[in-house]
């Protein structure tokens, strides 16, 4: 592993929901290595989704074998670090052994576990300690669904890990959470990144069932000899507290707390919007998360659930075979506004700014004049305005004055326009988007000592970005207005009509 001349690189694990990626990274933020594995995702009933945690331990272990022979003799290891998924529980009993397999983020049977939190800590109170309500896909209300549903396994259980901590466990054998990841469990009190303990004691819950918060890029141990031997990295070497994948994905794009106007966009299956901010202010009504950022601050999470997902749902469905690129054509020979159509993205529900899983999408305003091309466009529009809702609840609290666009919608050149119009802020677009696996090496970097914190880390490996020119478009904005008063009808209709769970 070490050559004469090898140069430090940090690994970086982004334990997703899909797969495992793993990169090396040098000192200025290069990666030089990279593997990535997929691991199954199980849906036992609808509205539920599940993941064997060994499966996750499988995954890292064969990346890893693939990654570290393309770093022989040039390259010396120095930490490792992981940012994960969050929001998932992994139930341990006191030996650790897993009892069940993990319930994930966008896991939905916890309704009745989210009304039985609020009904013991009152709503607006739970907001203002946690920064967030009691939402289905967080880690709490699983426990206390467990509780319930599952009592023989509930009885045995000892330790509840989040996903990137359970990984952490098996690297080192250190039981650990980091503050990014532990603000999606739902019982972090923000201000201390400590648990709440009135929380916990409100809902009869004991705090030690939770592993001890410590920062981000602090070492929690050295790796461990059975990771050593099977993998052929040295044993010993740190292992970070690491990340929740969306304060990783910041990390690694330079997003910093510090800086508290530069957010991201991101247009991936889900939209996600970022907006960092130094002090733990909740938005009052909860209508979008606020985590702890993985720098020692905090920041603003809104997530519209059908983004790029609207339009591949569109494709799927309405346009098989029709390539993105002559959908985005089309789209673009329409007029700004799509002649009055208006595009709902609630495919899946919402989360922010509704947290609304029973809305539903729909096309408002169709008209025999209406061509395959505006029904693009207007989806292009309705995701935009979708997310336009999310910046103006956070922008009084934390104003956005530049986002860092990122994620496969980005590729369009005429929907980042739409996007820079309707959100009415500057975009930038990085060099590199490599995401929560560049973030997590970089949290290795400061906790190997290469970097004396993470704000240096960040002003050193922040990717370079370029301005987005986006031609002026004011003709959207009476769109948006169309946008928010076709969002009342849908609303009542959606609560309304007899849904049958799909
Ligand atoms: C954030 C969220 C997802 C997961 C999955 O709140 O639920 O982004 O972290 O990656």
């Amino acid at each position: 592993m070490k050559g004469i001349m090898s140069k430090p690189v940090s690994i970086g694990i982004d334990l997703g929901t899909s797969g495992v990626k793993i990169m090396a990274v040098t000192k200025d933020g290069s990666s030089v290595a990279e593997a990535s594995a997929s691991y199954p995702l199980f849906t036992p009933h609808p509205g539920w989704t599940e993941q064997n945690p060994t499966d996750w331990l499988e995954g890292t272990k064969s990346a890893l074998k693939t990654l570290i022979p393309q770093l022989e003799g040039k390259f010396e290891v120095v930490a490792i670090g992981v940012a994960g998924q969050m929001h998932g529980a992994v139930f341990l009993d006191a030996k650790m052994n897993v009892l069940r397999p993990a319930p994930l983020w966008n896991d939905q049977r916890t309704g009745a576990a989210c009304t039985e939190i609020e009904a013991a800590i009152p709503r607006l109170e739970l907001i203002q300690r946690t920064g967030n309500p009691a939402v289905t896909g967080f880690q709490l209300p699983k426990l206390v669904w467990l509780r319930q549903a599952e009592p023989d396994v509930y009885a045995r259980v000892r330790h509840v890990l989040l996903p990137k901590d359970y990984l952490n466990f098996a690297l080192t054998g250190v039981i650990a959470a980091d503050p990014s990841d532990a603000s999606g469990v739902g019982a972090l009190n923000l201000a201390s990144r400590t648990w709440d303990t009135d929380i916990l004691s409100a809902l009869k819950l004991d705090s030690s069932l939770f592993p001890t918060v410590q920062p981000s890029h602090s070492v929690v141990g050295g790796l461990s000899d059975t990771w050593a031997l099977e993998t052929g990295l040295p044993a010993g070497i740190p292992v970070v507290a690491g990340a929740g994948d969306n304060a990783g994905a910041q990390i690694g794009l330079g997003v910093s707390s510090a800086r508290p106007g530069v957010g991201s966009v991101s247009l991936g299956t889900s939209g996600v919007i970022v907006v960092p901010l130094e002090q733990p202010i909740a938005e009052p009504n909860g209508r979008v998360h606020l985590f702890c950022h993985a720098d020692g601050g905090y920041f603003f999470l809104g997530c519209t659930l059908s983004a790029a997902g609207s339009l591949q749902w569109f494709r799927d469905t309405l346009a098989k075979d029709v390539p993105f690129d002559e959908l985005m054509l089309e789209a673009g020979n329409v007029a700004s506004g799509s002649e009055g159509l208006v595009w709902m993205p609630y495919l899946a529900g919402e989360r922010s700014p509704h947290l609304d899983p029973n809305l539903r999408g729909s096309w408002l305003g169709l008209s025999l004049a209406h061509t395959r091309g505006h029904m693009t466009r207007a989806i292009l529009e309705g995701v935009a305005f979708s997310l336009r809702d999310t910046l103006e609840v956070m922008n009084p609290i934390a104003k956005a004055n530049k986002l860092l666009t990122v994620g496969g919608g980005t590729r369009s050149s005429l929907w980042q326009a739409i996007i820079g119009n309707a959100l009415g802020v500057p975009l930038e677009k990085p060099a590199l988007e490599e995401g929560p696996a560049r973030g997590a090496a970089i949290l290795g970097l400061v906790g190997a000592g290469l970097y004396a914190n993470v704000a240096t880390a960040l002003a050193a490996t922040a990717p370079q970005s370029a301005l987005v020119e986006i031609a002026r478009d004011s003709t959207l904005e009476a769109a948006y207005d169309n946008f928010k008063h076709g969002f009342a009808a849908v609303k009542g209709f959606s609560n309304s009509s007899n849904q049958t769970g799909v």
